[in-house]
């Protein structure tokens, strides 16, 4: 028998996840169907994030971090832990009870706010305006219907041609986030957010790291201050080895290992290593979705093609997250999900691509919001720049982490904040003042005048923003 929905979101991730929250909160009788399955057959709400994404990465970033700093820093801080021994197999597992803790977290929310819960694949399976039948394909088989259809379903990791992944020598980023054993030499393809972020995981766990990178320039996305300062700290600190400009020509996989070789700037090289993992971007995923014989209309790249308000070609089919153009944050999926909720309840929905925040969670983490310096001069935009290094920071002092600086940039005539880029210590978090004022159309000026608690990281902030006017207190 068929369900009568007003909204259904395929997918369960944090764009469809909380797409479907919102629309329940909303008053509308809301289904979301997910696949994802634990290898007990159990449902794992949450999607690449929680499962093989944001959340796992973090905690095993935490955990190794720690680990760092038990083995090189305590020292500093007078305390003595004799031989300080790796419990690998503690660590994973305790990561997969946070994933756990996060997949029943969204189970939860869905009782409490009545979404009603389909485990299965969904398909298009006909249907027009007013009323789209979405087929179930899970342990049992059913159709539903919806008025609003919200397509959510994510991506997935993009695969070198001529290395498949088999997740136990060619990694993706779920086999990178379960190594059972520390490799002795981890090769990565793509020095990108993924490739820093998990090379820095197994590099502190003692593994020689090497990533090999297509671009001649590193992190080019982010603020070229940034990525300089961050180069140094990675390669020269912290022993990751970064080849830019690198060509791959044969990986090959036996049971020794992998062999990559690749063309670099100083010619022809062979790297052979233990594992490799492959992350060098991410498509959009739309694999059993009968997308087509919906007549739902994908870009020559793949993503379900949207407008701004992420309708998509059909009536009432909207698509969010990572299945459409835009960044591939999961705070982007997020926003789109309670965006369009709204706006199928008659409401206003609100995203702001020029406020999305970038993190990339390293140590230091390097985070920014707006637009870069090399962004601005390329536009022809008159600015105006001040900085302020962590090293004059006292919360950073007492810390014992001072590496990096916090950067405003501001419009020369009316000192609005065009973009704030901070390498440091919690730069993920000190970041959300950065895109608040921003939202508020602030000017430097405005964060100069704020009282800053001290002695905090925040301070920082503030003497960036009184360097725009070349008067920082502490420098
Ligand atoms: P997804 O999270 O991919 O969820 C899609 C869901 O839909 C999945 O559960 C999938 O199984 C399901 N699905 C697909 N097709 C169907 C179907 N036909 N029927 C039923 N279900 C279906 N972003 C950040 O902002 N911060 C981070 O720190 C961060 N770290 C990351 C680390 C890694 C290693 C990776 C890989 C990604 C990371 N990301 C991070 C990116 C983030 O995970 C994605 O941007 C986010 O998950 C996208 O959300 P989504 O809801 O669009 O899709
Ligand atoms: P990415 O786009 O960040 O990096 C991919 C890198 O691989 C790029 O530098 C690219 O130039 C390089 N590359 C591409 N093809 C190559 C080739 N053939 N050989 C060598 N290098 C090659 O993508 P990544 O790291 O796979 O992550 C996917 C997405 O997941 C990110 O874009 C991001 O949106 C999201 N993510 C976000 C995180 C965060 O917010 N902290 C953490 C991890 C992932």
């Amino acid at each position: 028998m068929s369900k009568m929905f007003d909204v259904v979101v395929i997918g369960g991730g944090p764009g469809g996840y909380i797409a479907a929250i919102r629309a329940a909160q909303l008053g509308l009788k809301t289904a979301c169907i997910d696949e994802w399955m634990r290898a007990d057959g159990k449902p794992a709400l949450g999607g690449t994030c929680t499962n093989v994404g944001c959340i796992p990465s973090k905690a095993l970033l935490q955990s190794s971090e720690n680990y760092d700093h038990a083995v090189h820093a305590f020292g500093e801080h007078g305390i003595r832990v004799g031989s300080v021994e790796l419990d690998l197999a503690q660590m994973l597992k305790r990561k997969n009870k946070v994933v756990r803790q996060n997949n029943e977290g969204i189970a939860y929310l869905f009782k409490k706010n009545k979404v009603m819960f389909f485990h299965g694949r969904g398909s298009f399976a006909g249907g027009s305006a007013g009323g789209w039948q979405i087929r179930v394909k899970g342990t049992a088989e059913e159709t539903v219907t919806a008025r609003h259809v919200i397509v959510a379903t994510g991506s997935k990791p993009r695969p070198l041609p001529g290395a498949p992944f088999d997740n136990a020598q060619i990694l993706d980023n779920a086999g990178a986030l379960a190594l059972a054993e520390v490799p002795k030499r981890l090769g990565v393809i793509g020095a990108g957010v993924i490739g820093l972020e998990m090379g820095s995981v197994w590099r502190r766990l003692g593994a020689e790291v090497m990533l090999l990178e297509m671009l001649d320039t590193f992190l080019p996305a982010a603020d070229e201050t940034l990525a300089e300062a961050a180069w140094k700290i990675f390669t020269k600190e912290q022993g990751l080895d970064i080849v830019l400009g690198a060509k791959i020509t044969r990986v090959t996989a036996s049971k020794k290992g992998v062999s990559i070789e690749y063309a670099g700037p100083n010619g022809a090289h062979k790297l052979e290593c233990d594992r490799l993992i492959v992350s060098i971007g991410r498509v959009p995923n739309t694999e059993g979705l009968e997308a087509a014989a919906a007549g739902l209309k994908l870009d020559r790249r793949g993503f379900i093609e949207v407008d701004a308000d992420c309708r998509t070609n059909l009536p009432d089919i909207w698509a969010i997250g990572d299945v459409v153009r835009g960044p591939m944050l999961a705070h982007k999926a997020e926003e789109e999900g309670v965006a369009v909720a709204q706006r199928i309840a008659g409401q206003h929905g609100h995203v702001d691509f020029n406020t999305v925040p970038w993190v990339v969670y390293t140590a230091p983490e390097i985070a920014w919001v707006g637009r870069t310096e090399q962004q601005l001069k390329n536009d022809g935009v008159a600015y105006r720049a001040g900085s302020f290094p962590f090293m004059a920071n006292g919360r950073a002092r007492a810390m014992g982490d001072t590496r990096g600086f916090v950067k405003f940039l501001a419009d020369a005539a009316t000192d609005r904040i065009l973009g704030v880029h901070i390498i440091g210590p919690m730069a993920s978090e000190m970041i959300a003042e950065a895109v608040v004022a921003m939202e508020f159309h602030a000017t430097a000026e405005d964060i100069a005048l704020i009282c800053h608690a001290h002695p905090s990281l925040s301070e920082a902030m503030k003497e960036a923003a009184l360097a725009v006017d070349k008067r920082t207190l502490n420098l």
